[in-house]
């Protein structure tokens, strides 16, 4: 992105915004934490999560951001300095917003990836005689790459490949010519095939399909309320992490978006739009089509006993079957818009994780935007490798504890504090409210300054133990390597950190 860059419309930046936050997360992350944390009373923590964390970072990431912008900044090491720049702590906090979206692309555009071999295979009609079993058998062999089931040797990598490509070249084509077109096309597709889908999960009927329950059945399983989860911490550090997880905050995405929009643009009211729409697909949409629909079929015991070990084995090894109960013709049309659904939103969410390496190498070492594409779809492409390889291993399920889940909650925390503390409250609510069209509420001063930081460090020291279990815990070579290199992956960036501050030091003295 050049540094003249910028959103070629209001609705075009809603939608990537929005399309940055709504993702896989939205449809196979939320409804299973749902389940696992006391139904309908999960919403409780969740909303006071998202009312007392997520809002107030948005806004405070935008506003960073668009400060940022404004002294030719588009990625975090510059934008926290420039809030700062006395000390030098802050640009090396700022690696975290490089850092992040690389160590997550690396994973996340491998299961954007199985989207798209699915797509292909559901219009294909792989899945039709395949029954239960078969479905299952077909994506354990797909994650073992050296098995091929369909013929098509090594095919996780080869749908893998395209799929970065995709990502790049969409990339290199800049914010409006390509992420925002992208994001115009892609969020409306996603919640039309979303509607369709929740309306068949709703009004599934039992004896119809095959089905033996009504929908309604898992939509009351899964908003049934259980009280008592409400007064357990896990309950709350897991409502904060999907939060985190849903929004995009902390990730360093949102600042860098927001670093294009213009000098006077609304960001408070654009912010909302974007985050309240991420909740709409996430609470309605996301909640009425994975859980009605597998229960329908497989009942309540069933699917808890699926939802154990995470949202991808019901999203790719359950459902798939489940739609061949519908005939070729409806099965493939539901196949296309539950992998097209989650195949707009990954992307829509990894193009975002793209922006601020390319800001990052454009501000700082002059590049090109299509330069700079490519070299951010090589680092995935190497970074993400050994997840592709030794998936079975881990390596993924590790990629995504430290840099999905550990990260965000650092960064968000030390992001607050220099927002709320060390640039000030006075500066920060005047940069919020600098062309609101609609202002936030004065309370959200007196939360963002104090109750917001206090959240955030209860909910790290509260993952403090589980951190430490997880690094004394015996572990494979496999883990033991991609932490070694996602430390590497951070301290090369903290290097060209440094130099960038260098050779901007040594401009500046030229020029006096
Ligand atoms: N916010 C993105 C998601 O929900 C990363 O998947």
């Amino acid at each position: 992105m050049s540094k003249t860059e910028s959103w070629g419309s209001r609705v075009g930046l809603i939608l990537a915004m929005a399309g940055n936050a709504v993702g896989l997360g939205n449809f196979l992350r939320f409804p299973v934490q749902a389940i696992q944390n006391g139904g309908g009373a999960f919403i409780i923590p969740y909303l006071v999560c998202f009312l007392l964390m997520g809002i107030p970072l948005l806004w405070v990431e935008w506003s960073m951001g668009r400060f940022g912008g404004r002294s030719g900044h588009h990625s975090t090491p510059f934008i926290l300095h420039n809030m700062d720049p006395k000390r030098a702590l802050w640009k090396y906090v700022g690696v975290f917003g490089i850092f992040t979206n690389i160590a997550v692309a690396a994973y996340y555009c491998y299961l954007e990836s199985w989207t798209l071999s699915y797509i292909w295979h559901s219009v294909a009609g792989t899945f039709m005689d395949m029954g239960a079993e078969g479905v299952a058998s077909f994506f354990n062999s797909y994650i073992d790459i050296s098995v091929s089931t369909t013929g098509i040797p090594y095919e996780a990598i080869w749908f893998w490949l395209l799929c970065l490509l995709l990502n790049t070249w969409i990339l290199s084509k800049g914010l409006s010519g390509g992420v925002e077109k992208v994001a115009m096309i892609g969020m409306p597709l996603l919640i039309v095939f979303g509607l369709f889908l929740a309306i068949r999960g709703v009004t599934l009927k039992a004896g119809e399909h095959g089905a033996v329950y009504d929908g309604t059945v898992g939509l009351n399983f899964l908003w049934t309320p259980d009280y008592s989860s409400i007064w357990k911490p896990s309950v709350w550090l897991a409502a904060a992490g999907q939060i985190f997880f849903t929004l995009s905050v902390g990730m360093g995405s949102i600042q860098c978006y927001a670093s294009y929009v213009r000098k006077k643009d609304d960001i408070a009211l654009n912010a909302m739009s974007a985050g309240w729409m991420n909740e709409f697909v996430e609470v309605v949409l996301g909640g009425a089509i994975i859980i009605p629909i597998a229960i329908g079929y497989l009942g309540i015991d069933k699917v808890k006993e699926l939802t154990a070990t995470g949202g991808l084995g019901l999203g790719f090894k359950t459902l798939p079957y489940l739609f061949t109960q519908w005939g070729p013709w409806l099965s493939a049309i539901a196949g296309v818009c539950w992998f097209g659904l989650l195949f707009f939103a990954g992307i829509t969410s990894s193009l975002a994780m793209g922006t601020p390496v390319m800001g990052f190498l454009q501000d700082e070492f002059g590049w090109k935007r299509g330069p700079s594409a490519w070299m951010f779809g090589l680092v995935v492409l190497l970074l993400g490798l050994p997840t592709v390889l030794f998936f079975e291993h881990g390596v993924f399920d590790e990629y995504d504890y430290w840099a999905g889940t550990v990260s965000l909650v650092i960064f968000a925390l030390l992001e607050v504090i220099l927002f709320a503390w060390v640039f000030g409250m006075d500066k920060g609510w005047a940069e919020i409210n600098m062309g609101a069209d609609l202002r936030p509420p004065t309370v959200y001063r007196f939360i963002i300054k104090y109750v917001t930081p206090v959240i955030l460090a209860v909910v790290f020291l509260a993952s403090l133990p589980g951190i430490w279990e997880k690094i004394t815990a015996p572990a494979s070579p496999y883990l033991h390597a991609s932490r070694l290199l996602l430390l590497a992956v951070y301290a090369g960036i903290a290097l060209l950190v440094r130099k960038a501050y260098l050779k901007r030091k040594r401009h500046a003295h030229g020029m006096v």
